[in-house]
Formats: C-alpha cells, structure tokens, sequence
C-alpha cells in the first residue's frame, strides 16, 4: 500500500512525511537524509543567517538530488536571503510565525512550492489570502515555538478551511499511529519535527538528544521563559516548548519579572555558555514519550510510513 496524497503529487515525493525546518537542528545533512528516504526534507534555515543556509545547502546538493526545501521564520526573513536561497533550486520554501505577505510573491514568481505553517484559524485564512501552495497546520502539542490549538480538531478545521491546497499536520506526530490519524484527518501529510531532532543526522548535541530520549510528553510545557532568559527577540505570542528545567520552573508564570532581573538572566546565560547541562534548552514536543532510539533519518522515515500503512491496513474492512 503506497501513501499517495495530494501532497505527495504536489511535492513530487515519495512519501507524506516532511522534515520540520528546525533551527538549530535541521541541516543539510538531516534534510538530504529525508529526501533520499523518500520524503521532504526541509532545513531549518531559523534566523536566515544567509551564510549558514548556504552552506547547509550546498552540503545537500552534495547528498541528493531529491526535492528539497527550507523553512524560515517569517519574522526574521529578508527579502536578499530569500532570493539567495530562491538561486538555489529549492522544491519548496516553508515561512512560518509571522505575516507571509511581503515575501510570499516572490516565493510563487520564483515558481517555488510556498508552504506556510500557521497555528489558528486566523493565519490560516491569511495563508490562502496570499497564495500558500501547501498549509502546514500546526497543534500546540509542537516541539519549539507555536500557538495554542490542538492537532486533533485544528488539522481537519484546516483542512476545511484551505481547500483544495493540501494540508500537513504538524505536532506530536512521531510514529505510524500519529502518520495515519494525520491522514485519517484530511491531511496530505505530517511535518515531523521533535521524533528527526533525535536522529543520527540532527545537529543538536548529544545532551539534547539524551533528554529527549529520557524524557517524557508530560516533562513539557509551553512558555516564554527561555527566550526571555536566552535574549531570544520572538514574538510573545508564540511561546516554545521545551522540556522543563529547574530555571524554568522557576520562573514559569513570573516571565515579566524575569525580564527585569539582570541577575537572574546574566546567572542563565553564563550557565548555558558554561553548559551546565540542567540549564540548557531543550526545545523538544509532547511526543518525546514516543521516541527511545536515535536511528538514522531515513530509517525514521521507513517506519513512518510502513507503521501508518499498518494501522491502515488493520482499520480496512474485511476483504477490502
Ligand atoms: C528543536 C525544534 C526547533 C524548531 N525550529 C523551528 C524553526 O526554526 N522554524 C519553524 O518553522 N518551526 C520550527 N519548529 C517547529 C516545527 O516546524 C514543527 O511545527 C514541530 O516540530 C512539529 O511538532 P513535533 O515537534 O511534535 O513533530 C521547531 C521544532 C523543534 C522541535
């Protein structure tokens, strides 16, 4: 049983399951790692730190010659980065956080799949107003940053809304159960983030990777303590999950007054920079409590996909 969908068609790739552009973690390496598995891998390109996408990009173009993309946040995007990497060739560009408009023209022009993640209903309209290709619907249950729906009634209420565009839902997908009630929602696909962070191919260090391992769903929470402590300048209204430390649970709920105490925020940064390891970030989903194994990218993809073909195969109806 293949998986076809109208993302796949779309995308031209094998499989429904994309890489999330995951700053800090998602490299050239982890993205070509995901195409050559069959799926979309798209490279965190964060901050748009032209350089560092650059050479993640050229990196990748060594390993495949599979569709790509990268994503940026919106809010942090230029319009020379854009088109620097638009030189590129890349199958697709994802913009998430952040209003699409003043770069989702040049993204279409430069006849690029447009991919936007949105987190309310809101971005969501926003996303067709301005031509999305690909809707990236993404539930609170998301590793890093993002908003406050869930996956389980977002996806289809997207889905809904945005049609024909197809639609991948984003946030504690990380195995075959999680790919087919995707699926099962409407969705063309699954953006998959925190289940790659841990895989053989991500850039997080090992300490991330181990926490992740260890973790559990229930460890995480949202909040906007971290980039207050790290000077991260995101926007309030996208807080980031993360797994919960002694700094954060110290300052959870007070995020106004951390702000204000230089103290407190200069002892943070000096413990992270000393890496301190009970203090470091570690941007991660509620589907932690699914991932114990860091296997190679493509082998993530693998199980993705035939887990979900299995789930489907034992919900189809007798000789069906
Ligand atoms: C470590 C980490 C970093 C992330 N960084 C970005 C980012 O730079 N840009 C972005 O659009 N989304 C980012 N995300 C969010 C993903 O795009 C995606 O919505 C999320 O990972 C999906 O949920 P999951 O982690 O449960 O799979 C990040 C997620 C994680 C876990």
């Amino acid at each position: 049983m293949a998986l076809h969908t109208a993302f796949t068609e779309l995308a031209g790739v094998q499989h429904p399951v994309v890489l999330a552009p995951m700053g800090g973690c998602a490299g050239g390496a982890l993205a070509a790692a995901v195409s050559n598995a069959g799926g979309l891998g798209l490279v965190g390109g964060g901050r748009a730190d032209l350089e560092w996408c650059q050479e993640q990009v050229s990196l990748l173009a060594e390993r495949t010659d599979r569709p790509w993309g990268i994503g940026f946040l919106t809010w942090a995007l230029s319009q020379p980065t854009l088109e620097g990497i638009l030189e590129r060739g890349p199958a697709a560009v994802m913009l998430s956080f952040g209003d699409p408009g003043p770069f989702a023209g040049t993204v279409l022009q430069a006849g690029v799949l447009l991919v936007i993640q949105v987190t309310d209903l809101e971005e969501a309209r926003r996303a067709v107003d301005v031509g999305a290709d690909v809707v990236v619907a993404q539930g609170t249950e998301a590793g890093g940053h993002g908003g406050r729906r869930s996956t389980l009634p977002f996806v289809p209420a997207v889905v809904d809304m945005v049609a024909p565009a197809p639609v991948l839902a984003a946030g504690g997908i990380a195995d075959g159960r999680g790919l087919a009630a995707a699926l099962a929602l409407g969705a063309g696909g699954a953006l998959v983030g925190t289940r790659f962070e841990a895989s053989q191919e991500s850039l997080v260090g090992p300490e991330v990777v181990k926490a992740i391992v260890e973790g559990t769903g229930d460890e995480t929470l949202r909040s906007g303590v971290l980039d207050i402590a790290l000077g991260n300048s995101w926007p309030a209204r996208y807080p980031g999950r993360s797994l919960r430390n002694p700094f954060l649970d110290q300052w959870r709920g007070r995020e106004d007054e951390l702000a204000l105490d230089q103290e407190a925020l200069t002892g943070y940064r000096a413990g992270v920079s000393h890496g301190d390891p009970s203090l470091q970030p570690v941007w991660a989903g509620e589907a932690v409590d699914l991932i114990d194994d860091v296997p190679p990218a493509g082998d993530i993809v693998a199980q993705l996909v035939q887990g979900a073909e299995q789930v489907l195969r034992s919900l189809a109806p007798a000789g069906g």
